[in-house]
């Protein structure tokens, strides 16, 4: 996210009826999108799987995120196509290969870690978010 130039985007574990979606990534571009949901959209992202640098922000005063008025799962899409276009994203997390954690899971990882059994923890953990990150379409 630190290194975000314009607008970068990398994989959101347990979202869009999936373990994990992501932006499909070909030579170090984004060139369409795995999920479970609605893949036509032109950004069929998560919110929290994306980085806006201020500076774009900043560049683009009436580009805004509505919270109403944009129908269902297009929120994300409507906000990110005034600001840029898919050819312009950024890539993270190596190519858009690994689901970083989310912080809520964080907390409940780091609850079930005080349980017994941390190892068969971790493994059942880490084994169902990361899974198998094949190239799907
Ligand atoms: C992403 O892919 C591009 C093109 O294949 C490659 O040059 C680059 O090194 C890759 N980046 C990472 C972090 O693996």
């Amino acid at each position: 996210m630190r290194t975000t130039r314009k607008v970068s985007v990398w994989p959101v574990g347990l979202v869009g009826g999936r373990r994990y979606e992501r932006p499909v990534v070909e030579n170090g571009k984004v060139v369409g999108w795995y999920t479970g949901w609605r893949a036509d959209r032109p950004f069929a992202i998560d919110m929290a799987g994306f980085a806006v640098s201020l500076q774009v922000i900043l560049s683009n005063p009436k580009a805004v995120f509505k919270r109403r008025g944009s129908q269902p799962g297009m929120q994300e899409s409507d906000f990110l196509k005034q600001i840029t276009t898919v050819e312009e994203l950024e890539p993270k997390a190596n190519n858009c290969t690994k689901v970083p954690i989310p912080l809520s899971l964080q907390n409940t990882y780091s609850y079930l870690c005080r349980l017994p059994n941390t190892a068969l923890i971790n493994l059942l953990f880490f084994r169902f978010l990361y899974g198998t990150l094949e190239q799907k379409r």
